[in-house]
């Protein structure tokens, strides 16, 4: 029942006020994938043009697989961090050649493929394939530790896996493309790392953090 109208609040909000973000009008797996090995690194507005001009000088993953490497470093020019875009072109070249440029839907494929790991992987299945899989990241750990006054260290991998385990019991009862992202939006609109706006906040009745006013204090992270 808590977990129900803790969704049903969620994802009203998102519905409603929600980032309209060019990676969202797309159901295309490979532009997905394409939007989060951009979103790692960099920031929303950096990204967006960057995005545009990439899927229409790489519409497709074979586009992309026969491209030479120089012209995807081109495109990515100014993003930063190329190894990015050297290994999502080297995984694009394995999904044409092992998997018929279709992006694979079960979990240990997706890890298989070069440059995607456990957070690309979750974000994949949740985003593209509506698989209910949390996508761990500092955000989310942020606004999950909040709600639940949850005073782990969130540099310890142990951490992850409670979020993990946490975040999946609430996944499973949601949309989880609209759960994942709901998150991510409020972690960058409201519950934001050093300023909150939590009388605009849609789970501002369920976060305990809010309750005791220690919001700021949360997550706990030592950088051991
Ligand atoms: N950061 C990582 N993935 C994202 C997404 N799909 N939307 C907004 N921000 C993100």
């Amino acid at each position: 029942q808590t977990i129900q109208s803790f969704n049903h609040d969620l994802l009203d909000w998102f519905h409603q006020e929600g980032r309209k973000l060019p990676w969202r009008e797309t159901s295309n797996p490979y532009y997905i994938w394409i939007s989060e090995v951009m979103l790692q690194q960099t920031q929303v507005n950096t990204v967006i043009p960057y995005y545009e001009r990439f899927i229409k000088q790489f519409p497709t993953p074979s586009a992309l697989a026969s491209a030479s490497e120089q012209e995807v470093l081109k495109c990515w020019e100014g993003l930063g961090y190329y190894s990015r875009a050297r290994h999502l072109q080297e995984g694009v070249r394995e999904v044409v050649e092992k998997y018929d440029s279709t992006l694979p839907e079960r979990k240990k494929d997706l890890l298989s493929i070069t440059g995607i790991g456990p957070y690309t992987a979750a974000a994949l299945l949740s985003i593209a394939f509506n698989e209910p899989e949390p996508a761990i990241d500092g955000n989310l750990m942020r606004v999950l530790s909040r709600v639940f006054l949850i005073d782990d260290d969130i540099s310890k991998q142990k951490t992850r896996k409670k979020f993990e385990a946490l975040a999946s019991n609430l996944i499973i009862e949601t949309v989880p493309s609209a759960f994942n992202q709901a998150l991510m939006d409020l972690g960058a609109m409201i519950c934001r790392p050093k300023t909150t706006e939590c009388t605009e906040c849609p789970i501002q009745n369920y976060c305990l953090a809010y309750k005791e006013g220690v919001q700021l204090e949360y997550p706990v992270k030592t950088g051991k």
